[in-house]
C-alpha cells in the first residue's frame, strides 16, 4: 500500500517512515526492539490462559508475544487508536491461526470504556504514552481494568533526556559551521512538539513512577537505562527521509520547508559525511515499569 493510500500516520511511520525506507534500518530497528519486547513481556509474569490488554498494540510487536505466552486458554486484546493496525493485526492473527484468542478494540490509553474493570490479568504497552497528553488519565484506566493482582508492564523512551538539545548539535551530530541553518530546522520541529510541553517530551521516569503509584498500584518498580555512544553509520537518503516520530516531518521534508535551496545543500554537505561515518552521538534514557495492582 502507497503512504498516500495509507488511513493514518501511525501505520505509515511504522512500515516506512520510521526507518526510511532502508531494509538495514529496519533490522537494526527490529533488533532493538527484540530484547525490548522480550522484556516487557517477562515483567508481565504471564502465564498460561492469562488475558492480557496490549494498549497502542501497533503492529502487533508485543500483543503477538503476549498470544505465545498465555498459550491456548489465554486471550489478548489488541487495542490502539489505528483503526488501520488494528486490521493489519487482525488479518496476522488469522494468518497465523490465532483469531479466536485474540480481541480487537479501538481506544485510547485514556479512555479504555470497552474493557471492563478487573477483567484482565495484565496490561502491557511500549512507547506509546510519550504520545498520550492524559498520562494519569491512561494509569488510572490500567489500574481500573487489572484485577486485584493484576500486572502492568511497560517501556517507554524517556525523550527528555536529550531535549533541548544544545544549539551546535542537531540530532547530537556536531554541525558548530552551520548552527544557523540548524537552528532554522530545529525550530519547525519545535513548532510541533514544543519541549517541555509536548506529550513526548513532558514527563520522566520520576513523573512514570509518581503516575503509577498515584493510580493506586501496589508495588511498582522501574529500571532506567541511559546510552551515550556513536551511533551506527547510516546511509544518506534513509535519513533523510526517517522522521523520529508519527508526528514529525522526515529531515527531508523539514529541510524543504525550513531551508532555501542553497541553504539545504549547505546544510546537507556538511550533515551528510557526518551521518554516513557515524560521527556524532547517540543520546537515549529509556524505561521499563512493572507494576502490581
Ligand atoms: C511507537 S508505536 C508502538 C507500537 C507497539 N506498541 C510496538 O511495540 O511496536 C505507538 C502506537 O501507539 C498508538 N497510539 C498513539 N497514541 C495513542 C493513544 N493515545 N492511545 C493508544 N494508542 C496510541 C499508535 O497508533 C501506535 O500504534
Amino acid at each position: 500500500m502507497a503512504d498516500g493510500e495509507r488511513e493514518d500516520r501511525w501505520a505509515a511511520w511504522l512500515a516506512e517512515r520510521r526507518h526510511g525506507g532502508d531494509p538495514r534500518s529496519l533490522r537494526q530497528v527490529l533488533e532493538y526492539l527484540a530484547p525490548v519486547r522480550d522484556r516487557v513481556i517477562a515483567n508481565a509474569r504471564l502465564t498460561t490462559g492469562d488475558r492480557v490488554l496490549d494498549v497502542g498494540c501497533g503492529d502487533g510487536l508485543v500483543a503477538f508475544a503476549a498470544v505465545e505466552a498465555v498459550g491456548a486458554s489465554g486471550e489478548v486484546v489488541f487495542s490502539d487508536i489505528s483503526a488501520e493496525l488494528l486490521d493489519l493485526c487482525r488479518q496476522h492473527a488469522a494468518a497465523t491461526g490465532v483469531l479466536e484468542r485474540c480481541r480487537f478494540v479501538r481506544a485510547p490509553a485514556k479512555d479504555l470504556s470497552a474493557i471492563a474493570d478487573s477483567s484482565v490479568d495484565a496490561v502491557t504497552l511500549r512507547s506509546v504514552l510519550i504520545y498520550e497528553a492524559d498520562k494519569a488519565g491512561a494509569f488510572a484506566e490500567f489500574c481500573r481494568v487489572l484485577r486485584p493482582g493484576g500486572r502492568l508492564s511497560l517501556f517507554e523512551p524517556v525523550n527528555r533526556f536529550a531535549s533541548p538539545e544544545p544549539a551546535d548539535r542537531f540530532s547530537f551530530y556536531d554541525v558548530s559551521p552551520v548552527a544557523d541553518l540548524a537552528g532554522k530546522v530545529k525550530a519547525l520541529y519545535e513548532a510541533v512538539q514544543p519541549p517541555g510541553r509536548d506529550p513526548m517530551l513532558d514527563f520522566d521516569e520520576r513523573d512514570l513512577v509518581r503516575l503509577a503509584e498515584g493510580a493506586g498500584f501496589q508495588e511498582v518498580h522501574l529500571t532506567l537505562q541511559v546510552d551515550i555512544e556513536s551511533p551506527e553509520p547510516r546511509p544518506w537518503p534513509a535519513f533523510l527521509a526517517t522522521a523520529g516520530n508519527p508526528r514529525i516531518p522526515t529531515l527531508a521534508e523539514a529541510m524543504g520547508q525550513a531551508l532555501l535551496g542553497e541553504e539545504a545543500e549547505r546544510f546537507a554537505a556538511h550533515l551528510r559525511p557526518l551521518v554516513e561515518r557515524g560521527e556524532g552521538q547517540r543520546r537515549v534514557a529509556t524505561a521499563f515499569l512493572w507494576a502490581v495492582r
